[in-house]
């Protein structure tokens, strides 16, 4: 195996993205991503049989485009990688079934990855240089909202925080229900909140009041600002008043930003780190870019956003982190891995 500059095939298929991604070493060469995300716009969130079942039917068109773009062939890959979790239970084994039988087909060895860890693996990608560690990542999606330290991409990851309800994206899906406006909700709630007054309506930042921050320094909770929308609105639907749709959504925004930022930039400074890096599809939000390079500027901290179609889920990030992992020399995974709906951070790579 070329442990210099490995070609490396990736699979994900933790949530509603379906993505085979092809590095050499740091290089890029293909990043196909089929997501199945219409099929959930009428349940207004993820459903995880449909996903599975979709991902089912995308991943061999899917793998097929990821080879004609890079211009390889199969038997020419060093190693095929898949994650293996945290994510969606049936939606992952989907792409781990895939993995084994195509590494078992070709002979090559399978390297079972952690989705989270893959998202900060994503950066090796870009055209920057290397990140250095150690670095702090903020991992922002419709699945997960993670706060990290990563000391080292292949070998020391610890998870700081979480959200203890809904995830970052999640809260944009339910409050742009609420206010009527379709799934995804982020995209639209953003389109709108450009219109709309950030600091019309001082809506509860989860999580920040001393008391918690006591026990839940970096952890996130967006279930109560979520009612709190709720609340706010009804009360002047009751009351036959118009709702400023664009004034609760701008408000609504930066209570979620005002907190994923503050707390980021909280750990770079609790622990001396001068990096943050950000992931995940609510990365898409142009406000959040802006805050997040505001607070991270001020605080003396270097901020590192990877292209957009590496920071939502791919599987480019997924090999590329294999692709780390291979070049420092890891053994390839057992066949006996299965999905992990819960992986923890820490088990950056599965044997
Ligand atoms: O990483 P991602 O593509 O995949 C999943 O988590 O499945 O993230 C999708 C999430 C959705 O919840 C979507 O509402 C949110 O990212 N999102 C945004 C924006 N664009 C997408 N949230 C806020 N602002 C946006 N512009
Ligand atoms: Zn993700």
């Amino acid at each position: 195996m070329n442990r210099d500059a490995p070609l490396v095939l990736g699979i994900e298929t933790s949530c509603d993205e379906t993505g085979i991604g092809i590095v050499r070493g740091r290089e890029l060469l293909a990043n196909v991503i089929a997501s199945s995300m219409d099929e959930h716009a009428r349940y207004g969130g993820v459903v995880p049989e449909v996903a599975a079942r979709a991902h089912l039917e995308a991943l061999r068109p899917a793998l097929t485009e990821a080879v004609a773009t890079a211009g390889i062939t199969l038997d020419e890959l060093d190693a095929v990688a898949v994650t293996s979790g945290p994510g969606l239970c049936g939606a992952l084994m989907v792409g781990v079934g895939a993995a084994k039988a195509l590494a078992l087909s070709l002979n090559k060895p399978l390297y079972a990855v952690n989705h989270l860890v893959g998202h900060v693996g994503a950066d090796v990608l870009g055209e920057e240089g290397p990140l250095e560690y150690p670095t702090i990542a903020l991992l922002v999606s419709g699945g997960h909202t993670s706060l990290l330290l990563v000391r080292d991409l292949t070998s020391d990851v610890e998870l700081l925080g979480e959200t203890i309800d809904d995830a970052a994206g999640e809260a944009f899906d339910k409050v742009a229900r609420i206010l009527g406006l379709p799934y995804p909700g982020g995209p639209h709630i953003d389109r709108v909140a450009a219109d709309g007054d950030p600091k019309a309506i001082r809506f509860p930042r989860g999580l920040t009041l001393p008391k918690d921050m006591e026990k839940h320094r970096y952890d996130f909770s967006f279930s109560g600002l979520k009612t709190a929308v709720a609340r706010w609105v009804e009360v002047r639907r009751d009351a036959g008043e118009e709702i400023p749709i664009a004034d609760v959504a701008a408000s609504f925004r930066e209570a979620v930003i005002d907190v994923l930022t503050s707390k980021a930039i909280a750990a770079c400074k609790d622990y001396g780190v001068p990096r943050l890096l950000l992931g995940g599809g609510v990365v898409a939000n142009a406000r959040l870019r802006e805050v997040a390079q505001q607070r991270a500027t001020s605080a003396g901290v270097e901020l590192r956003i990877p292209a957009f179609s590496l920071c939502t889920d791919n599987g480019a990030m997924i090999a590329a982190l294999a692709s780390e992992l291979i070049m420092e020399g890891a053994e390839p995974s057992s066949l006996n891995f299965g999905a992990d709906s819960t992986l923890p951070v820490t088990d950056i790579h599965v044997h």
